[in-house]
């Protein structure tokens, strides 16, 4: 492993300050997963290691983003961003599968997102349905790229006019296999019945590109989302064919989309076949136990921040075989901070060894605050330089970056006063802020008053308590 330049830079080593770089050649393969309590810095280092990922190896990321937490940062850097809700997928694409192949996948993801599994006879109905979609598109291999996929809309439309042809014991299941599908295609939720509105190769072509699910209405939505875009990497992966010790061309990442790298299912796949395609995966979790075993035991690299859990420290400890000591150290690592284990390619893990605070990329980062149709840009660093020398202490300060991580840093007015006022400020403070923050006197009356009615007991607005006579 190198320890100079060459690689990807990451941090320095706790004891000996030794610079450590990355590089998946000598390791048994190039995935890695990220470990790490909320705001332990996972995220940070994710967007660190691809920035200096792409220098070095020239390697392009997918990131399929549950929450949309990347989504400014790729924008920032000229990526692309596909954000699924306003954009559809359909489901029914093949990818450049067969349609054989690809029913299975589609009949198998349905359980996602209905009972499907617990009715086996409408089951086959749909796997029918599917295949009649795919047939009556005339959908061959050699065709299907000149051809318009079928959609479910296509699905149902053939199990509705099955259902008028079979017979009364026959119809009823047909009719529960329509019934079960039908919410997926009704106007507002047809994310996966509308034809594709983008271009999946382009996604995968890109330096940088993004897919943020947030915008889907469940998690089981973003769930099957996430799937289906891994499955058409890994099919992309197949066509191009082996690439045995070439570089490292693509790392897809899959940041809190624990849910499809629980099952033995396709991101396990990549993990088994990503060195020869030379793809890797990378996944971040809270949580080691929210991924799965096989996807766990097997990355090459193990990044791990700060985890103070007990349930999380007892599998780590079982399964890395570390002592008390190193237990102690993971719960109490600081932001940024973290341990690596290595799996070599010709002998087992490495021990873990600890790194000092990960040398990112400073970029600057801005609030957007929305007001009553106006919007102002804050620079995150001086609000929060702010805040410090107020008093405000680190953990509320942690608090409240969660808060805006998890918008995007795109914050109504009212609700950042109300997360200012949970750092401990006064309402005169809040006001002072906004006011030398450039805010018109209007909107800041705007968002004092937001502030006010959020703050009234059991939830009420102001305007019900206004109305009661
Ligand atoms: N090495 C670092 N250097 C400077 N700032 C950092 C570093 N690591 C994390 N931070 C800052 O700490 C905050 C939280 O980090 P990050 O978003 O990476 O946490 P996380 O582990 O991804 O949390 P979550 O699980 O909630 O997504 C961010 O504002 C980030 O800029
Ligand atoms: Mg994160």
């Amino acid at each position: 492993m190198p320890t100079d330049g060459a690689g990807v830079r990451v941090a320095r080593t706790r004891h000996w300050a030794v610079p450590f770089s990355w590089s998946f050649s000598p390791l048994s393969n190039p995935h890695i997963a990220v470990i790490g309590m909320s705001g332990s810095g996972k995220s940070f280092f994710v967007k660190t290691f691809l920035t200096r990922a792409n220098v070095s190896f020239g390697t392009r990321a997918l990131i399929i983003d549950w929450s949309g937490e990347y989504v400014p940062w790729v924008r920032q850097s000229g990526g692309m961003v596909v954000r699924l809700g306003p954009e559809s997928l359909n489901l029914l694409d093949l990818g450049g599968m067969s349609p054989s192949m690809r029913t299975s996948q589609v009949v198998d993801s349905l359980r996602l997102l209905t009972d499907l599994k617990d009715f086996p006879k409408e089951r086959q109905w749909v796997r029918l349905a599917v295949e009649m979609a795919y047939a009556l598109g005339r959908f061959s291999p050699s065709q299907r790229s000149s051809r318009r996929a079928p959609t479910l809309l296509d699905v149902l439309a053939w199990l509705k006019l099955q259902a008028k042809k079979q017979n009364l014991s026959e119809r009823s299941v047909v009719q529960s296999a329509y019934h079960l599908l039908r919410p997926l295609c009704l106007p507002g939720a047809d994310f996966f019945a509308r034809p594709t509105s983008f271009r999946l190769d382009a996604l995968l072509k890109s330096g940088l590109s993004c897919v943020d699910l947030s915008g889907l209405p469940s998690e089981s939505m973003r769930s099957l989302a996430g799937l289906c875009i891994v499955q058409f990497v890994r099919e992309a992966m197949r066509a191009r064919g082996p690439c045995e010790g070439r570089n490292l061309d693509l790392m897809v990442v899959m940041d809190e989309a624990w849910k499809i790298c629980q099952e033995d299912g396709d991101p396990v796949a990549i993990v088994r076949e990503g060195r020869k395609y030379a793809f890797g995966l990378m996944v971040a979790s809270q949580n080691p136990t929210d991924l799965s075993p096989v996807i766990f035991s097997n990355v090459g690299s193990l990044f791990v921040f700060r985890t103070p859990f007990s349930d999380s420290l007892d599998y780590l400890q079982r399964s890395l075989r570390f002592g008390p000591d190193v237990r102690n150290d993971l719960a109490q690592l600081r932001q940024g901070q973290c341990a690596v284990a290595l799996q070599w390619a010709d002998h087992a893990r490495s021990d873990l060894f600890f790194l000092e605070r990960v040398d990112g990329e400073g970029l600057l980062q801005w609030i957007v605050l929305e007001g009553t149709g106006m919007e102002w840009a804050l620079e995150k660093s001086a609000v929060f330089d702010g805040l410090r020398a107020d008093g405000v202490g680190e953990d509320r300060l942690a608090v409240l970056d969660s808060f805006l991580n998890r918008r995007n840093h795109v914050v109504d007015a009212a609700h950042f006063a109300q997360a200012l006022q949970e750092c401990g400020l006064s309402r005169e403070a809040i006001r002072q802020k906004f006011k030398t923050a450039g805010l018109p006197d209007d909107q800041v009356a705007h968002a004092m008053a937001g502030l006010f009615a959020l703050s009234l007991p059991s939830g009420k607005r102001l305007a019900e308590l206004v109305l009661v006579p």
